[in-house]
C-alpha cells in the first residue's frame, strides 16, 4: 500500500481532520506513489501561528547558531540522497541522474548560503557626509529578517527551488511556512524529513499541503505572513500580486527564453547548446529555450544540425535516465499538442516530431515559424521548439522584446562586442553570450521581468530580499 504523508507543524507530523487527502501519481508510472494531507483553514492558521510564535526566539540566536542547523540538513539530504532522488524521479518524472544532481546541487546551494550570511554584514555612516550634517550623529545599519516568510515552490524542481527559498529564510532570521506544489509534496516531506533530523526547534519551518486553488489565496492573504516567494507560473503570479497587501514578493515565473543565432555563429556549437537547452527535462524548465531567431542565410544549416541532434535524443522513461521523459500531467501534453497543431495548420515545417504517446511528447522542431502562431510567444513547458528566421539584429531583438516574457535571452556569435550591444537593448533579466539560458551558477542574480517576474533571487539577493535594513541612530552628547 502507497504511504499517505501527514503534513509537519511544530516539530509534530499530522493528519488532517479534514479527513482528506490528495493522490499523487507517478507522470510516467500511471499509478498512484502516495496521498497527502488537504489541510483545513483551521489548521493552515496554527501552522503560521506556530511559525509566528518561533520567529523570534530563532532570530535571536547568532547566525552560526542557525547554520548549524543548515549545515546538519546538508549532511541529512546527502545521506538520504538516492531516496530522495527515487521518490523526485517517481513524483515528478524527472531523470534518475538528473534528480540526484537536484540533491546535490541543493546541498551546495545550502552550503553557499550559511557561507554567504556568514559573510554579509551591516554598514555605518557619518551625519557629517550630508548638507548640514554633523559627526555627532552616526547610523548604524544592519538586516533584520522579516518574520514569517511564505515559500510557494513549482513542481519542476521539488527540492531545489524550495531549499532555495528555505534556506536564505531560515539563515536570516525568519521562520518558513513552505507549501510545495502537490505534485512535488511528497518530495517536500522527504526533504523535512531530513530538517526534522537536525532538531530544528519547534514552528521554525511548518510544511502546508493542499492543492494550491484551494488553499493558495487563503495562504497568500493571510495577515501572519510578511513575505512571499513565489516560483511558478505567471497566472498565479499576477493573481498573488493582486491579493497581496504591502508586504515584500520575489516571483520567478514563466518565461518564452530566445537564442538569437548570428549570421558568425559558431553554427555547430549554438546547435549544441539550442539542443540541451530546449529539450532537457522534456523542456520543463522556465530557462528552457523556447524559440531560435535565426538570422536567415545561416537558418538551414542551423536547423539541419538541430535536428540532427534532436533525433540522437532518448525518449522514454525517468528511470532510463532519458532526455525526453513524458510531461507532469496529460493536460500539460494536450496544451504542448495544441500549440503543435495551430502551427501545422498555420504552415509551419515541421522538420521532427508531432508524435505523442499519452502525456508522452516527442522532441518536436518547426521551421519557418511566423508571428501568427501561438508557438511563436507562448509557453509550452514540453519539448517544442519554433525556429523564426530574421534578417538582422534588430529584427531579433524586436521579436526577442515583443515577448510578454522577459527571463533570459542567448546571443551565439563570434562578436562580443555586438553581443555587448544587443544585451543591453535586451528586456529580460539576463543574457547569456555563448551559452544556453539557464539559472545557475546558484549565486548569479536570477530576475525575471515583465510577466516572468518581480524582485531578485540568487544567493546573496535572496537574503537581501527576505531582510530589512534596520537603522539605529547613535546622537553623541
Ligand atoms: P503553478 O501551477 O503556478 O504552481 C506553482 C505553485 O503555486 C504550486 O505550489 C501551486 O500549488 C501553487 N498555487 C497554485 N494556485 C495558487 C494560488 N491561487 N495561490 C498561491 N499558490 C498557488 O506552476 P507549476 O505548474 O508548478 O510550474 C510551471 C510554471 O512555473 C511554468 O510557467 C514555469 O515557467 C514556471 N516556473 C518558473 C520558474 C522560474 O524560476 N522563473 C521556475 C519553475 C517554474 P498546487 O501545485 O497545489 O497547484
Ligand atoms: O525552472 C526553473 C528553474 O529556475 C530553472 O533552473 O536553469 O537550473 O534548469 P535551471
Amino acid at each position: 500500500m502507497n504511504k499517505t504523508y501527514k503534513y509537519y507543524q511544530n516539530r509534530e507530523w499530522r493528519k488532517s481532520a479534514s479527513g482528506e487527502t490528495i493522490s499523487i501519481s507517478s507522470p510516467y508510472l500511471k499509478k498512484e506513489i502516495g496521498k497527502v494531507q488537504a489541510m483545513t483553514r483551521d489548521e493552515l492558521d496554527e501552522s503560521i501561528a506556530g511559525a509566528k510564535q518561533a520567529q523570534k526566539q530563532w532570530a535571536s540566536l547568532t547566525v552560526r547558531e542557525r547554520g548549524t542547523y543548515l549545515y546538519k540538513w546538508i549532511d541529512e539530504l546527502l545521506d538520504a540522497k538516492e531516496s530522495i532522488a527515487k521518490c523526485i524521479m517517481q513524483e515528478v518524472g524527472k531523470g534518475y541522474n538528473d534528480a540526484l544532481k537536484e540533491v546535490e546541487r541543493t546541498a551546495d546551494f545550502i552550503r553557499y548560503t550559511i557561507e554567504e550570511a556568514y559573510h554579509m554584514h551591516g554598514e555605518s555612516m557619518m551625519g557629517e557626509n550630508f548638507v548640514g550634517g554633523s559627526r555627532s550623529k552616526v547610523a548604524i545599519v544592519h538586516r533584520v529578517p522579516l518574520g514569517v516568510v511564505l515559500a510557494i515552490a513549482p513542481f519542476n524542481y521539488p527540492v531545489n527551488l524550495s531549499a532555495s527559498k528555505i534556506a536564505p529564510a531560515l539563515i536570516s532570521g525568519n521562520t518558513v511556512i513552505f507549501k510545495p506544489a502537490t505534485q512535488g509534496a511528497i518530495s517536500g516531506v522527504k526533504m523535512i524529513e531530513a530538517l526534522h533530523k537536525t532538531g530544528l526547534p519547534k514552528g521554525v519551518l511548518n510544511l502546508v499541503t493542499g492543492r494550491g486553488s484551494v488553499i493558495g489565496d487563503y495562504l497568500v492573504e493571510h495577515k501572519d505572513i510578511n513575505m512571499i516567494s513565489f516560483t511558478g507560473g505567471s497566472s498565479n503570479g499576477f493573481r498573488i500580486a493582486q491579493k497581496t497587501k504591502m508586504i515584500p514578493i520575489v516571483m520567478e515565473l514563466g518565461g518564452k527564453d530566445p537564442a538569437i543565432v548570428r549570421a558568425d555563429a559558431d553554427l555547430a556549437f549554438a546547435a549544441d547548446h539550442i539542443v540541451a537547452g530546449a529539450f532537457s527535462y522534456s523542456g520543463q524548465r522556465c530557462t528552457a529555450i523556447k524559440r531560435v531567431l535565426a538570422h536567415e542565410s545561416i537558418a538551414d544549416e542551423l536547423a539541419m544540425l538541430v535536428q540532427k541532434k534532436i533525433e540522437g535524443l532518448t525518449v522514454g522513461s525517468p528511470e532510463d535516465n532519458c532526455t525526453i521523459v513524458p510531461l507532469i500531467d496529460d493536460s500539460s501534453a494536450d496544451f504542448v499538442q495544441g500549440l503543435i497543431d495551430d502551427a501545422v495548420e498555420k504552415g509551419a515545417k515541421l522538420l521532427v516530431g508531432n508524435k505523442r504517446e499519452s502525456n508522452l511528447i516527442y522532441p518536436t522542431l518547426f521551421d519557418h515559424v511566423t508571428t501568427e502562431m501561438r508557438i511563436a510567444w507562448e509557453e509550452p513547458f514540453g519539448p517544442v521548439l519554433p525556429i523564426i528566421r530574421v534578417q538582422s539584429d534588430e529584427e531579433a531583438i524586436q521579436l526577442a522584446n515583443e515577448s510578454e516574457f522577459g527571463l533570459q535571452a542567448s546571443i551565439f556569435t563570434k562578436d562580443v562586442t555586438v553581443a555587448f550591444k544587443m544585451a543591453n537593448e535586451i528586456e529580460t533579466g539576463s543574457v547569456q553570450i555563448n551559452g544556453r539560458t539557464e539559472r545557475g551558477p546558484d549565486h548569479f542574480p536570477f530576475v525575471g521581468v515583465k510577466s516572468s517576474g518581480t524582485g531578485t533571487q540568487g544567493i546573496r539577493k535572496s537574503i537581501e530580499s527576505m531582510t530589512r535594513d534596520k537603522v539605529t541612530v547613535l546622537n553623541l552628547q
